[in-house]
C-alpha cells in the first residue's frame, strides 16, 4: 500500500534519519516517508556490516509496494552520530539492546529520537505516546533534558499490541476500567525479519512471546494514566487490573486481540459503540498527516475484524473493533485489530513526530 497524503507539501520538508533502516519497521518508515508533506528521508543507518552499502542492494524489502526511488541509492551510514544534531529528527527502529546504547548518543548529540524500541519506554522521564490519548505526556521532555543533561530527547511509542489495546480502551475510560483481560493473536512480522523460523510457525500457534505480556500490562497503565506536572501518574494497579496472554499466529501483518472488560459503571452496548465511533482527539483536530480519520472503526458484521480484511483500515493507522457482546465473567467483550508495523510501529513514530512538530517541539 502506498500512502497518499492529503495535506499540501510544506516548502521545506524536515530531514529524517532512520536507524534500523533495513529492518521491517525501518522499511515501513521509509515507505511512509515517500510523499510525506512535512518530512523527507535524509539518512539511513543499519548495523556496521552495512556501512557504505547501497540500500537497494542490501534490503530484503517486505512492504507491499516497491521501495521509494529516494531510498534505493541511499548509502547506509554507521550507527554512530556525527556532528551537532540539534533539532534533527531521528526515527529509531533498532532492536532494544542496540537502542539502549545508541539512542542516548543521538539525544546527547542533540537529536530528537522517536523510538520504536522498548529500551526506554517505561523510564520516569521518557514520554510513551499515543497521540490520540496522552499528547500532554510530551511535557516530560523538559524533565528529561534537565535530568539527563542532553540537548536532544527520547520519545517512545508503545509495543505493537499495546497501541491497539489502548486505543480501544481510551474512549471507555469514562465508564471506569476495573478489570481488563486481553488475549492476543500476533502476526509473524511483529518479530522482525527473519523473525520466528517458518517451521516453528506454519501450521502452528506459539503461546509465548518473550516480555510481551508484561509490556502490555505496564505500558497500558502509563499511557492511560496522567501527567502531574513533574511526573507520570500511571493507572493504579489495584484499581485497574490488567492481564495479558500473548500468542504468535501464522498471519503476516495485523495483531488481533480478544478483550474482556469490567467497568465501574457498566454502560449500555450502544454507549460503548458510540464512544468508539465518536472518538476523535488531538491528531484528528490538528489534521496531522498520519492521523486516521476516524481513529476507530466499529464493524457490525459478526465475523470482523480480520487481519486480511481490516489491517489497512485508515491506511493502517486505524483500529478496527467488532463483536461487542456481554461477557459472563466480566461485563463486555470484543475483538480489536491493528496493523503492527504501521499503527503499531512506523506510523506511530511518524504520528509522534508530527505531533511534536505541530506542538513546536521539532522542526
Ligand atoms: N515488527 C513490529 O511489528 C514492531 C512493532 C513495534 C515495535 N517494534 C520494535 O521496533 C524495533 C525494530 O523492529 P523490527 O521488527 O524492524 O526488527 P528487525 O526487522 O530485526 O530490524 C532490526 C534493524 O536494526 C538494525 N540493527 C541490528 N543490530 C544493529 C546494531 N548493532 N547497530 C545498528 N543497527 C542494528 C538492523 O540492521 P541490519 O540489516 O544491518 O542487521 C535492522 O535494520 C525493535 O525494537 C522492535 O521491538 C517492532
Amino acid at each position: 500500500m502506498r500512502r497518499i497524503y492529503s495535506q499540501p507539501p510544506r516548502a521545506r520538508r524536515l530531514p529524517v534519519t532512520v536507524l534500523g533502516a533495513t529492518g521491517l519497521v525501518g522499511q515501513r518508515v521509509i515507505a511512509l516517508l515517500e510523499g510525506h508533506p512535512w518530512l523527507e528521508l535524509a539518512h539511513g543507518v543499519a548495523s556496521e556490516r552495512r556501512v557504505g552499502a547501497r540500500y537497494g542492494e542490501v534490503v530484503r524489502w517486505q512492504v507491499e509496494t516497491p521501495p521509494p526511488a529516494a531510498a534505493l541509492d541511499l548509502r547506509l551510514e554507521a550507527p554512530e552520530p556525527s556532528g551537532d544534531l540539534r533539532g534533527q529528527i531521528v526515527i529509531s527502529a533498532l532492536p532494544a539492546d542496540e537502542a539502549r546504547t545508541l539512542e542516548p548518543r543521538y539525544a546527547q548529540a542533540g537529536a530528537l529520537v522517536f523510538s520504536n524500541a522498548s529500551a526506554y519506554r517505561m523510564d520516569a522521564d521518557v514520554p510513551l505516546i499515543v497521540p490520540e490519548i496522552n499528547p500532554d505526556h510530551l511535557a516530560a521532555l523538559a524533565i528529561q533534558r534537565e535530568k539527563r543533561g542532553w540537548p536532544g530527547a527520547i520519545i517512545t511509542n508503545p509495543n505493537c499490541s499495546t497501541i491497539g489495546l489502548t486505543l480501544a480502551l481510551a474512549p471507555l475510560q469514562r465508564f471506569g476500567l476495573k478489570r481488563v483481560l486481553v488475549t492476543t493473536f500476533q502476526a509473524a512480522s511483529g518479530a522482525g525479519y527473519p523473525g520466528v523460523a517458518s517451521l516453528d510457525l506454519i501450521d502452528n500457534v506459539v503461546p509465548y512471546i518473550a516480555g510481551e505480556e508484561e509490556k502490555i500490562e505496564t505500558e497500558t497503565r502509563k499511557i492511560l494514566g496522567g501527567w502531574a506536572g513533574k511526573r507520570f501518574t500511571p493507572l493504579d494497579a489495584d484499581a485497574t487490573r490488567i492481564s495479558a496472554t500473548c500468542a504468535r499466529v501464522p498471519v503476516r501483518d495485523g495483531h488481533l486481540e480478544a478483550v474482556s472488560v469490567e467497568f465501574a459503571r457498566r454502560p449500555q452496548p450502544a454507549e460503548i459503540i458510540t464512544a468508539w465511533r465518536e472518538f476523535s482527539a488531538e491528531p484528528q483536530r490538528l489534521g496531522l498527516p498520519s492521523a486516521p480519520q476516524p481513529a476507530i472503526v466499529y464493524r457490525d458484521e459478526p465475523n470482523r475484524p480480520q487481519p486480511i480484511a481490516d489491517r489497512l483500515t485508515g491506511d493502517g493507522m486505524a483500529v478496527t473493533i467488532g463483536r461487542l457482546r456481554p461477557c459472563d465473567v466480566l461485563d463486555d467483550k470484543f475483538f480489536a485489530l491493528s496493523h503492527n508495523t504501521i499503527r503499531g510501529a512506523a506510523g506511530a513514530a511518524l504520528l509522534n513526530v508530527e505531533l511534536a512538530v505541530a506542538q513546536g517541539r521539532a522542526g
